[in-house]
């Protein structure tokens, strides 16, 4: 099947240990994938590698992480692709901390491995999947995981137990880099309690988890894209879910409910001061 679909990431937990000598910053990460998902569709002929998608704004050529995906696998195998277009609906909002570029890149590589017959393992794959961006790896198989490192050491965990996730986009982006910057100028008030997420998890216990959700880039914003977060999780508590936090660098916002029926009585409320609400669940 030319077909292949990228599913959306949330952070349970995200810690920024401290700066690396490389620039980039090492990272502890409870991570979960969303059913909220763009879909990819892959046409062969034509010359190079193209993308194109229904938001006319993104990039189609290299800039886009599913044409540098492509071009990294190529790199990667002496796999020559030819003529490739990717057309991909997106559903995951952009520039989110919900990992779409990645997820759409992790996406690619799945399907070219499949689709050339390379058969790369996923280590061979997630090893490519590093040179295109630090959240990829994990996005080339998703699910409950610890990420350490840039992002690239991999750790499966037990899996979240079944729950709802109500998504919240403010109507801000956040730079990623510089709210990494920020990080690097400031020092953390507070860290996630990760050990007693992984403790949580072990035990199947996801009001465990949802009371220990904890983001510290949710510190260094900027004072009022603070103020728009802390009000959306404000909101999310108060109309019904078992925690609330910041995914990624932002500028989603999530609440974890264990029942459908309050996410959705949760949503009809937040519609009001969030333009965009995605109700998902774990995969
Ligand atoms: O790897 P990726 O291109 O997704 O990273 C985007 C930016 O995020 C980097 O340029 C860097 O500023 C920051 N970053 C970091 N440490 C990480 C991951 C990302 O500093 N582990």
């Amino acid at each position: 099947m030319n077909e292949e679909r990228a599913f959306a990431k949330v952070n349970l937990t995200l810690d920024v240990l401290g700066r690396r000598p490389d620039g980039y910053h090492d990272l502890s990460m409870v991570m979960e994938t969303v059913d909220l998902c763009d879909t990819l569709r892959f046409t062969h002929g034509g010359d190079g590698v193209r993308v194109s998608t229904n938001l006319p704004y993104l990039p189609s050529g290299p800039g886009n992480l599913a044409a540098a995906a492509a071009a990294a696998f190529q790199r990667a195998t002496g796999i020559a692709l030819g003529g490739l277009s990717i057309r991909i609906e997106k559903r995951i909002p952009v520039c989110a901390g919900t990992a779409g570029g990645s997820s759409d890149a992790a996406a690619v590589l799945r399907y070219l491995n499949r689709q050339t017959g390379a058969g790369l393992s996923l280590e061979a794959l997630r090893d490519i999947a590093q040179t295109v961006g630090s959240d990829v790896p994990y996005c080339v198989a998703g699910g409950t995981a610890l990420a350490q490192g840039r992002g690239e050491v991999l750790t499966p965990l037990p899996p979240l137990p079944g729950c709802f996730f109500l998504l919240c986009k403010p109507s801000f982006s956040i730079s990623t880099s510089a709210l990494f910057g920020q990080i690097d100028r400031r020092r953390l008030r507070r860290r996630p309690d990760t050990k007693g997420v992984l403790a949580a998890l072990e035990a199947g216990d996801l009001a465990g988890v949802a009371r220990r959700l904890y983001n510290v880039f949710e510190d260094v914003l900027a004072p009022r894209q603070g103020r728009v977060v802390q009000e959306l999780k404000n909101r999310l508590i108060t109309a019904g879910a078992l925690g609330a936090v910041m995914t990624g660098t932002g500028s989603t916002v999530y609440g974890l409910f264990d029942a459908e029926a309050a996410a959705q009585r949760a949503r009809e409320e937040l519609r009001q001061s969030c333009e965009e609400t995605f109700l998902c669940r774990n995969v």
